[in-house]
């Protein structure tokens, strides 16, 4: 079985039917279920609060009963509140920006405090250095291949650069980190993505865009099929 997960991104559902859509998006073979929160304020779109993942979350399961973990993005400043909201919402892990955070080792103890595997994003012009003081307290590191904020967008080429510099820093910590990318995957571009070192692929407009989701989803898996796995929980 491979160990790359596909994360639907929720942002380019059908709002009206969100549910059914999370459901149809499961059926087709999510790996994960992505959400994009956004505050109007650190990125300049609204989308979805905890309420609304605490009613999808029931409905977060596969045919055979197992959950499939929700995936929370935050895009929000200042994060603390949010991050504890979303905990108690049902998340399965909280990421969030460094740069949206005053103080980014709390914010980790406190997601990882409240039982959830806990992130960190990097925009496309962000640096990385946070990482040496942090990754210790890592489950995931989530680089932004676009500009944070609206689903569609086209994919940031130096997102690859930045993946490969990534995967070097986790293998070199011997830590099991997943290393995750959102913003413009497509099924002709994940195995680019995949081969610099990613093993988690968010895609919305990609998948929410096509009438066939889970056609989608086996293209994006027949992609990675020839790559040796990587990453190994969840
Ligand atoms: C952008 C979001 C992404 C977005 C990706 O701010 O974080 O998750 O939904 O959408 P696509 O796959 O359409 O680029
Ligand atoms: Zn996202």
């Amino acid at each position: 079985m491979t160990t790359f997960r596909i994360a639907p991104s929720l942002l380019s559902a059908d709002f009206a039917r969100l549910g059914e859509e999370m459901k149809a998006v499961i059926a087709a073979g999510a790996d994960w279920i992505h959400f994009d929160v956004m505050d109007n304020h650190y990125v300049p779109n609204l989308t979805f609060g905890p309420m609304v993942c605490q009613a999808l979350k029931r409905h977060a399961v596969r045919a055979d009963g197992t959950p499939v973990p929700i995936d929370v993005h935050l895009m929000v400043q200042p994060v603390d509140a949010l991050a504890t909201a979303f905990a108690q919402a049902g998340a399965d892990l909280i990421s969030f920006h460094p740069d949206a955070s005053t103080h980014v080792d709390r914010t980790l103890q406190l997601i990882r405090g409240a039982g959830c595997k806990a992130g960190l994003v990097f925009n496309p012009a962000a640096p990385l250095d946070v990482l040496e003081w942090t990754i210790d307290q890592l489950d995931l590191v989530l680089i932004m291949s676009v500009n944070p904020g609206f689903g569609g967008q086209g994919f940031i080429p130096s997102a690859l650069r930045k993946v490969e510099q990534v995967r070097q820093l986790i293998d070199a910590s011997g830590r099991d980190i997943r290393l995750e990318v959102d913003g413009g995957i497509k099924v002709d571009n994940i195995r680019r993505v995949a081969e610099a070192g990613a093993d988690t692929f968010v895609a919305g407009s990609a998948i929410f865009g096509q009438p066939d989701y889970a056609a989608v989803v086996g293209a994006m898996r027949a992609e990675l099929k020839a790559l040796p796995p990587r990453g190994t929980w969840a």
